[in-house]
């Protein structure tokens, strides 16, 4: 056993092999569980292939190389071998509510160790949802962490109601031991907070164009070339601040024009029917349906780029 501990992972797809790179980059011994045998040869195979690439591109993270991650990382059938002595498990099994519960309450009956932290990846469910019925209940959160999770860092941890105080300490602590940003929301919430400020702005440029104000291009153009060059390094809160004399003195001069243009902004749109259809032709004029995986390997390397300026501005001395 790595001196770090172990950590389990349940499900080796996308999500899984993300966090198994993760914990491994600082030394930690990872366990992947998969129900699928070959799920788990194609992970391991994967994960050595990605891993070496980040080493050649020099963003392979932490002090260890590429083959010593490799090695910390191993693949098991046996449920009971990943989370039993393991101090933190992810979950990363699909998005099914059903599924996630059946899962965990399988890892319940095999858990001993009351400081383990259980942990999912899930991006829509409440935690109390999925554990309400778990004898561990009370180290039950959510850790939801971003697509792709080696280039975007943050991870929303989301407590339960009965989830206790140290779990959640502790699963922040091992978020930013791995390197990865986390925030901490002090309740479950539908939507956690990055899917609940995700759809204000798709429901404001839908209702812009629904009302002919801009097209598609146009309006994700406001967001790429303006907002968003912003908000990969200040959030919306900060910007208002640099963009008066503090926030008090932004409050004084744009509070009641802010509300006024918010109260015009309309009521919340069904993303559905013939309107659906004419933002996905729009969209597809920049990007037909068949090129679309080549347009997300441009995104991953706009990604990539944007992270090694970010680590180069945040560290200079490196
Ligand atoms: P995926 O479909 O790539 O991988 C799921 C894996 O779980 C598969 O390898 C499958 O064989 C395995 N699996 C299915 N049933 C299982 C069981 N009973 N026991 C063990 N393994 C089992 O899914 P992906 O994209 O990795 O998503 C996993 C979780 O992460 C989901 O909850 C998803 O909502 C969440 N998530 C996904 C993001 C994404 O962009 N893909 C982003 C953030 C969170």
């Amino acid at each position: 056993m790595s001196e770090e501990g172990k950590i389990g992972i349940i499900g080796s797809g996308l999500i899984g092999r993300s966090w198994a790179m993760l914990f491994a980059s600082v030394g930690y011994k990872v366990y992947i569980y998969d129900i699928e045998p070959k799920q788990i040869s194609n992970a391991l195979e994967d994960i050595s292939k990605q891993l070496k690439t980040l080493e050649g591109s020099g963003m392979l993270r932490g002090s260890l190389n590429a083959h010593q991650q490799c090695n910390l990382i191993q693949g098991t059938n046996s449920l009971e071998e990943c989370v039993k002595g393991a101090r933190h498990i992810q979950e990363c099994v699909p998005e099914n509510l059903e599924l996630k519960k059946k899962v965990w309450g399988e890892a319940d009956k095999l858990i001993v160790d009351t400081d383990c932290v259980l942990a999912s990846s899930t991006s829509t469910f409440l935690p109390s949802r999925i554990s309400e019925n778990l004898q561990h209940k009370a180290q039950f959160v959510v850790a939801h962490p971003v697509n792709p999770p080696y280039y975007v860092p943050l991870v929303e941890i989301v407590p339960a109601p009965w989830t206790e105080k140290q779990v959640v300490v502790r699963t922040r602590e091992i978020m930013e031991q791995i390197g990865q940003e986390p925030v901490s929301l002090t309740r479950e919430i539908e939507g956690f907070a990055l899917n609940r400020i995700q759809y204000a702005i798709l429901n404001e440029t839908w209702r812009l164009v629904r009302d002919n104000v801009l097209d598609v291009r146009d309006i994700d153009r406001v967001m790429s070339e303006g907002l968003g060059m912003r908000y990969a390094f200040l959030g919306p809160l900060e910007t208002a601040h640099l963009n008066a004399e503090g926030m008090l003195n932004y409050s004084e001069r744009y509070s009641k024009t802010m509300y006024d243009v918010s109260m015009t902004m309309g009521e919340v749109p069904l993303m559905a029917g013939p309107q659906a259809k004419v933002v996905h032709d729009q969209l597809c004029q920049m990007t037909p349906v068949d090129k679309l995986q080549e347009r997300r390997n441009w995104r991953d390397k706009c990604l990539t780029a944007l992270a090694k300026l970010k680590k180069e501005i945040n560290n200079p001395e490196n």
